[in-house]
């Protein structure tokens, strides 16, 4: 199986995957596509010897559809099984997401189905909830939603901010989606419950 990850920002949870990637695991990184040429992830991939692209989303303005034709291509070129949405930070259109259904799967920074979109940690405390985490699911037309395939919980202290909640969410999010993309490699859609 190829991977091709796609991030717009620093890229930790791409690192995970990437070396997650060795051994038995049945999937190999093909490729890393940032749609902004400053991500720090692109570096960082690079640095680790796997191919990096970028589609830069701006110069089709707020045409979606033409900016993704332009994606397609050029993950075409690397012939990805399987797509992971790493801090990539475009919506996507049905159409595009209709051609990878079922091969697309993103990391959330919450416990889905609260808090989709963005913010998500100040959400979370300001609800007052008890626990906050992460979720990988497979990508669908609607915006964080489709099929769960990994949940990790960690617990909201005293004097927390968005800040270190989303630290403490990020730790467990570099140790839920490696789990749950080897498992997804393999063909077994059945979730990862963490810790
Ligand atoms: C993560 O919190 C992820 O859940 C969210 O964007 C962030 C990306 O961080 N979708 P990184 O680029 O992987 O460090």
């Amino acid at each position: 199986r190829r991977v091709a990850i796609l991030l717009s920002g620093s890229g930790s949870n791409m690192v995970a995957l990437l070396d997650s990637m060795t051994g038995d695991h049945p999937a190999r990184p093909a490729l890393v596509l940032s749609n902004r040429a400053d991500a720090g992830g692109l570096q960082k991939a690079a640095a680790r010897g796997v191919p990096t692209e970028v589609v830069d989303h701006r110069p089709h303005g707020p045409d979606r559809a033409a900016f993704e034709e332009t994606l397609h291509a050029r993950l075409m070129d690397y012939r990805p099984d399987i797509i992971c949405l790493a801090g990539f930070m475009r919506v996507l259109t049905e159409g595009f997401v209709a051609r990878w259904q079922g091969r697309m799967i993103n990391i959330h920074p919450s416990l889905l189905p609260r808090y989709r979109g963005l913010d998500t940690h100040a959400r979370a405390l300001a609800a007052g909830d008890a626990e906050a985490g992460c979720t990988v699911h497979e990508v669908t037309a609607a915006l964080d939603d489709g099929p769960i395939l990994g949940q990790a919980r960690v617990p909201v202290v005293d004097g927390d901010t968005p800040e270190t909640l989303a630290a403490r969410v990020l730790q467990m999010e570099h140790r839920l989606y490696p789990a749950v993309l080897r498992r997804f490699a393999s063909g077994d859609r059945s979730p990862v419950w963490l810790p």
